[in-house]
């Protein structure tokens, strides 16, 4: 990903979640020197994932394929390619957390071998209140 993408991945970010990223957020994560990728078909960005990596422990704080390209095997080719960032980066554990009202990103890392490890409450904001987060694991190294 880079700044230039920015534009394009935050609209993907918006109409994915009802209480989006600021591109302040998004910018940081680049700055940070977090894994940002960016999957384009035809120069189009039409996914992104975000990965941070400390120590052996890689983390998934993002992942969005544009609504009208989903189901279509991208976010299962973009997950594949996150795992491998883990491992080439010598990460043991690849940890993530997944809305309980998402069944099909649930799906998505239960059908990669990601298994629940516990629950955040209240841990994403929506529209109105809160909602709980499932913390999944899965060891990849
Ligand atoms: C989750 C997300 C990245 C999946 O991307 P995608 O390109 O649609 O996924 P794929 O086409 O690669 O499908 C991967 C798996 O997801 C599940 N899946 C996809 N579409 C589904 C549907 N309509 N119903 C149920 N499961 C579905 C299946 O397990 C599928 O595997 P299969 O095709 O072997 O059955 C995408 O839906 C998305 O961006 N959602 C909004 C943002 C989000 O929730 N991100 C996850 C943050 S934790």
């Amino acid at each position: 990903m880079r700044k230039s993408d920015i534009k394009a991945v935050m609209q993907i970010e918006k109409a994915s979640y009802p209480v989006p990223w600021s591109i302040g957020v998004m910018r940081d994560c680049i700055k940070s020197g977090y894994h940002c990728v960016v999957l384009k078909q035809e120069k189009k960005v039409v996914g992104f994932g975000i990965l941070m990596t400390a120590l052996d422990e890689s983390h998934l704080l993002n992942m969005c394929i544009d609504k009208s390209y989903q189901g279509n095997g991208l976010g299962r080719k973009l997950l594949s390619y996150l795992e491998n960032m883990c491992i080439y980066n010598q990460a043991r554990t690849f940890l993530l957390e997944v809305r309980v009202s998402s069944p099909v990103a649930q799906s998505l890392y239960k059908s990669f071998g990601f298994k629940q490890i516990g629950i955040r409450k209240n841990y994403y904001k929506c529209l109105i209140g809160r909602e709980d987060a499932i913390v999944m694991k899965k060891i990849v190294g």
